[in-house]
């Protein structure tokens, strides 16, 4: 079995293009890979200034994460500041790679032009060796990103290949892969556009918790188009497309079977906010509970950072006997 880690941040709610594009199929291949989920809430500190906020959003996250059915018993889900080697592994990380190789990194480039007056923390300089970090202790395999995260596997390799050299065989060389291709879920109010966190109204996006009546009415809001045609066609109905491969998401059909089924918008649209809101009774109820229960969340996490870290001090270790660190 393969070791597969894929991270993300706690910043903010889920919404359904996270979870039909990617939660989903984290779902089904923890039965496939050996996988590790990372909430990374120190790659998240980056960005943060509002105390309290930055731990109410990883546990939100994992109750989430839990939620839509990773299993504590068979994919190991951890918070990242919870397993102390990612910081002391990241220090490490920093001394092998260079200012030139961080300078050149585009989200730190990206990022850092968007904060423009705003306060640029080394951290977000950095942040590329906190992620080797995350990468290399687990003797990650595989790492499925998308085309915006290929550079930081691209340097976790570079640096994993130095630290070799220099230091003797240590970490397993990591490989970038394509997440398994999940729904590409676009805005319902600009179906032209993904479905994202930094849109500019909250009408064309749908988080996983939101309530039942006002998912359907985001649904019956829907921008379609002035034909009346269902048809499933991306690039000429791109509205009518997207309500299609909701749907489809959903009950499993093709969206071309399902196009046959209709020929009105108004029922697609009314059936599409139901299916969706079927879909999601069991998680958000799921979520309430854990959320109610913060002893049981805490021991999930528990338990999952006891995995992580079984793996995370072993590699740590070997990486520090290498240098040829004192030992404590
Ligand atoms: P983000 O929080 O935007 O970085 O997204 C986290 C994950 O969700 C990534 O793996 C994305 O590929 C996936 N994702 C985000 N938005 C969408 C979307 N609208 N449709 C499908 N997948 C998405
Ligand atoms: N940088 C990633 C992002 O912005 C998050 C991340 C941190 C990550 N550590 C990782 C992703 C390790 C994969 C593996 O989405």
């Amino acid at each position: 079995m393969a070791r597969v880690l894929s991270c993300i941040q706690p910043t903010g709610e889920v919404h359904l293009g996270n979870y039909l594009g990617a939660l989903r199929n984290w779902v089904s291949g923890q039965h496939e890979n050996d996988a590790f989920h990372g909430i990374v809430d120190l790659h998240a500190l980056t960005i943060t200034e509002t105390p309290g906020l930055l731990g109410q959003n990883t546990l939100q996250l994992a109750a989430m994460l839990f939620a839509v059915g990773l299993d504590p018993d068979v994919a190991t889900v951890f918070v990242q500041s919870h397993v102390t080697e990612h910081s002391q592994l990241g220090w490490i990380m920093e001394c092998q790679v260079s200012f030139g190789e961080l300078s050149r990194m585009t989200q730190f480039k990206d990022n850092s032009a968007k904060r423009e007056a705003d306060f640029v923390s080394a951290g977000l300089f950095t942040y590329p060796a906190l992620q080797a970090a995350d990468i290399l202790l687990y003797d990650t395999d595989e790492v499925p990103v998308g085309e915006d995260q290929r550079q930081h596997i691209e340097i976790t390799r570079d640096i994993a290949v130095r630290f070799n050299y220099r230091f003797g065989d240590t970490f397993v060389l990591p490989k970038a892969v394509m997440p398994k291709a999940g729904a590409r879920v676009m805005d319902l109010q600009d179906p032209t556009s993904k479905m994202s966190k930094s849109a500019d109204t909250d009408s064309g996006l749908v988080n996983l918790l939101d309530d039942p009546a006002v998912i359907a009415k985001k649904f019956k809001r829907a921008v379609t188009d002035s034909e009346s045609e269902v048809r499933y066609h991306r690039e000429e109905k791109p509205g009518v497309s997207n309500l299609l491969e909701i749907l489809s998401a959903c009950t499993g059909d093709s969206p071309e079977a399902l196009a046959q089924q209709y020929s009105q918008y108004g029922p697609l649209k009314t059936d599409t906010g139901a299916a969706v809101v079927e879909m999601l009774r069991p998680i958000q109820a799921r979520y309430g509970e854990l959320m109610a229960d913060p002893g049981e969340l805490q021991s999930l996490l528990r338990k999952g950072a006891g995995k992580a870290r079984e793996v995370a001090s072993a590699t740590l270790a070997r990486a520090q006997a290498a240098i040829g660190m004192t030992p404590a």
